[in-house]
């Protein structure tokens, strides 16, 4: 602990990736791994089942998302029970069924919408505000799609697998942000206020690519710093679990923080607890617990 406070005391450029496990302190449920996930998530069904296929399924240009295939036994209805997150979160399911698929995600979004940052989420803010007051750099990737992060106040932050809140026109692809619960699915499902095409969610599904200027800017990032960190991730799904091991090769020292080992053979040293837990203590000691000595970024 203490030297990796002193990396982050002395970085000039820190880049940060961050999974699901970031996300499992405010009670949004991983999809792998026995992390101490607080809350909900522990009492979620389907913990497990739907991670193996998705994983299969997921390469370098085939992702969804880190939060919402799983549910509360309350909310778990027998529609969303018959259907596994790899059959809706496609395009051919959108395009058979737009109807569906916009239910399922308006389910998962009253999930998120319950759940709150946790202390791991403020605490990188903190972080991104720290390095930032001393003119250094700091770039957090995330494989979720809650949107916790920006929620928190992270700033420089590329959201791989897309947000939940954003919508994308499918006829004149632009994208907007709508944060209603429930949105409203009827009679007519969401439309462009532009041109009047069809809205779907604008997060990067299975058989679909990454933003290659997203990805591009994740890979600068590992690749120019000098401490990466890699955040409750199980480290198996790409083009994330490469950041890691491209960081490393490039000389950035490699934390992980995670209750359990990930499967990144990339890491200098591995930081065993919750996020939430660790992270606020990673800070110097001036910005630890609320004693933060610095205007905002
Ligand atoms: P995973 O569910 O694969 O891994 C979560 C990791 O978080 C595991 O390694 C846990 O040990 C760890 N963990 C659990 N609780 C934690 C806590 N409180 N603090 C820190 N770590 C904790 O999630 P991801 O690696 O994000 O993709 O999964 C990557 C992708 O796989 C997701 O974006 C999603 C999934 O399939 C798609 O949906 C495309």
């Amino acid at each position: 602990m203490d030297e990796v406070r002193e990396r982050i005391a002395s970085a000039r450029a820190i880049a940060v990736l961050t999974g699901a496990g970031i996300s499992a302190d405010s009670g949004v449920p991983t999809f792998r791994g026995g992390g101490q996930a607080s809350g909900l998530a522990g009492d979620w069904p389907g913990r497990g089942g739907i991670a193996d296929p998705k994983a299969r399924l997921l390469g370098n240009s085939s992702q969804d998302d880190a939060t919402a295939p799983h549910g509360p036994p309350q909310m778990n209805t027998p529609l969303w029970r018959t259907h596994r997150a790899e059959e809706l979160a496609t395009p051919e399911a959108f395009a058979r069924d737009p109807r569906l698929v916009w239910e399922w995600y308006d389910w998962r979004r009253s999930l998120i919408a319950a759940v709150r940052p946790n202390a791991g989420h403020d605490a990188l803010v903190d972080l991104e505000r720290y390095e930032h007051q001393r003119g250094g750099r700091f770039t957090l990737i995330t494989q979720n799609v809650d949107g916790l992060h920006a929620e928190a106040g992270s700033r420089h932050l590329l959201e791989l697998h897309g947000n939940i809140w954003t919508m994308r026109c499918t006829v004149c692809h632009a994208v907007s942000m709508d944060r209603r619960v429930p949105l409203p699915l009827t009679p007519h499902l969401p439309v462009c206020a532009g041109c009047g095409g069809l809205l779907r969610p604008h997060i990067v599904w299975f058989g679909e690519s990454l933003d290659p200027a997203i990805i591009q800017s994740a890979v600068d990032a590992a690749v120019s710093c000098d401490l990466f960190l890699v955040i409750g991730t199980s480290g198996v799904v790409q083009p994330a679990a490469s950041l890691a091991s491209m960081a490393r090769e490039a000389g950035a020292w490699v934390v992980e923080v995670n209750p359990e080992r990930s499967a990144s053979a990339a890491v200098h040293c591995w930081l065993a607890g919750r996020a939430a837990e660790i992270l606020p203590r990673l800070l110097p000691d001036a910005w630890q617990a609320g004693g933060k000595g610095a205007s905002d970024v």
